[in-house]
């Protein structure tokens, strides 16, 4: 795998989370795609590229399970889900839309903007740190019954925060049996971890590609499932397409066209290597880092171990440094003294922590790395 991506040697990359380095075949692609579309520009655009984009979007649709008119491209999750957290068309004034705080930044701020536009209470509640999956369920369970006039919950599969990986199909369920919609923030799972869309059970989900599919960046897409179309609005009145098109539902001007026509390498790469084996080999490199820093003085791990709660990110923080100095000196600290990268998250309710995220072409030796400089860090002594 180390072999498939060419990446600086100046540092031990841990902060995978932000996008997916291209493996050398798909980078490779994607710059012959970029000459062509430099060369032929709207010869080969207002002639072949619409043909080429339902490809594009038909492969995408085989891959994660959904039929092709359920997935329209956009630039990444986040045009994916504002489209679906703003688009959402029955919310009525007086209802309640519920949101946690590992949730990502950019869909708390959708959400909290329904307020404004649709009139509706914005609820916010707190997951269980370092919880159990039942712990999880029930923390959900409970803000749905404290928030009974919820229409639309909001979903992250695994957080950015802490990279715990919520039992969405369960939490689906429940909130489907009160009448309740979920929206499903789906950025960091599909590619780190081995699913289809319907085995989250959501009618709604968005998707980016430039994560863990290691397509080129600024490519996603959105799900609406078939029979829910209806109940997203079109794209600032889009009439490029039909209403009974879900491409009506993202309208966003001139794309990079050589990236959206990079993402059929970036899933050839995906299913060659296998999903399976892609969640398989950033958990275990997962664990082997979390599991020789585990004893480390202070060293406290947000994302429980139990299986089916993590992927590949893991998130700590010493005991009690909690504010944003703290764990900016930390990460200083392991990036300037150790060349190891990793980076401070804010947002979790209690208090600030370290992300690390390694990828497939992390090695064992860079772990190490990073074990090394934390046994330093806490003042642990080796053995
Ligand atoms: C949980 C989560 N949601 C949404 C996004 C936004 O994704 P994009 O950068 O594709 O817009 C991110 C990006 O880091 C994320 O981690």
């Amino acid at each position: 795998m180390r072999g498939l991506y060419a990446v600086t040697p100046d540092v031990v990359n841990l902060e995978n989370g932000y996008w997916g380095i291209m493996a050398e075949p798909v980078r490779r692609e994607f710059i012959r795609q970029t000459d062509m579309i430099n060369y032929e520009n709207t010869c080969y655009v207002r002639q072949r590229s619409a043909g080429d984009f339902e490809g594009v979007r038909t492969k995408v649709a085989e891959a994660v399970g959904a039929a092709v008119d359920e997935i329209a491209l956009t630039r990444g999750a986040t045009e994916a889900l504002q489209l679906l957290i703003g688009g959402y068309n029955k919310l009525r004034p007086g209802d309640a839309v519920l949101y946690a705080d590992l949730d990502y930044d950019s869909m708390q701020y959708a959400m909290n903007a329904l307020k404004a536009c649709r009139g509706v209470d914005v609820v916010k509640f707190n997951v269980p740190e370092s919880a159990t999956q039942q712990a999880v369920l029930d923390a959900y369970a409970r803000a749905l019954e404290v928030t009974p006039k919820t229409r639309v919950l909001l979903l992250t599969h695994v957080s950015n925060r802490t990279g715990l990986v919520l039992p969405v199909a369960e939490i689906v369920r429940m909130a489907k049996a009160k009448g309740i919609d979920t929206i499903v923030d789906a950025a960091h799972s599909w590619g780190q971890l081995d699913f289809k869309v319907s085995d989250l059970g959501a009618d709604f989900v968005g998707f980016n590609l430039h994560k863990w599919i290691g397509a080129p960046i600024g490519v996603g897409f959105l799900y609406i499932r078939k029979e829910r179309l209806a109940d997203i609005d079109r794209d600032m009145g889009d009439e490029d397409f039909p209403e009974v098109d879900i491409r009506s539902r993202v309208h966003t001007g001139t794309v990079n066209f050589a990236t959206v026509l990079t993402v059929p390498a970036a899933l050839a790469l995906h299913q060659e290597i296998g999903a399976a084996a892609k969640q398989a080999r950033l958990r275990y490199l997962r664990d082997y880092w979390v599991t020789r820093v585990r004893s480390f003085k202070d060293i406290v791990i947000l994302t429980p171990d139990e299986a089916g709660s993590y992927g590949a990110i893991t998130s700590f923080r010493l005991a009690g440094k909690t504010s944003k100095a703290d764990n900016d000196a930390v990460v200083a600290q392991l990036r300037d003294s150790y060349k190891v990268l990793t980076v401070r998250r804010a947002g979790v309710a209690k208090g600030q922590c370290i992300r690390v995220t390694p990828a497939l072409y992390t090695e064992e030796a860079d772990l190490d790395r990073l074990v090394e400089a934390l046994a330093v860090v806490t003042d642990t002594k080796a053995g």
